[in-house]
């Protein structure tokens, strides 16, 4: 993994426990700034309590980037895609990590730790993390203008 000066914040339930701690390992020795905020067990465990903080942290602007990882990460990503200004992806393959970063400037990857290998995960941070927004193409620009439009919406707080 590259050297990075990103500050991550990263969080799982019970289910991404032990690939929580494979992934802040790597990132701690690649140099990011990691905020690991639970669980710090595989005792059961539920995944909205730990895809809260994770997802304020980074709509503070206290991280730069979160890592939520559960099962699936489906339940991980829906939580945090509740609050203000995340856009959580599920990769667990490589084309989604790359092309949610590129097109959607996804600042939240959720993984799951049931479906992707300890060797895939860290492949797909990797690209996650080292991958820009193409924030010269307004396309994109413009679809997420009307992405906020429907936050705004609907979001009250
Ligand atoms: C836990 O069994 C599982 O439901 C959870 O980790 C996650 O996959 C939910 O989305």
């Amino acid at each position: 993994m590259e050297n990075g000066r990103l500050a991550i914040a990263i969080g799982s339930d019970h289910a991404g426990f032990a690939l929580k701690e494979t992934i802040r390992g790597g990132l701690e020795k690649a140099g990011y700034a990691v905020e690991d905020l639970g669980t710090p067990s595989e005792e059961s465990c539920d995944y909205p309590d730990f895809a809260l903080p994770v997802a304020e942290a980074v709509s503070s602007g206290r991280a730069d980037r979160g890592i939520l990882i559960c099962g699936t990460g489906a339940g991980m990503a829906m939580t945090a895609n509740k609050v203000s200004g995340i856009r959580a992806a599920v990769c667990n393959e490589l084309y989604t990590a790359e092309y949610c970063r590129l097109h959607n400037d996804a600042n939240i990857l959720a993984l799951g730790a049931r479906i992707v290998s300890e060797e895939d995960a860290m492949v797909i941070v990797e690209k996650f993390l080292s991958t820009a927004f193409e924030a010269d193409d307004s396309r994109h620009v413009r679809r997420l203008g009307k992405f906020d439009a429907v936050e705004r919406k609907y979001m009250k707080a």
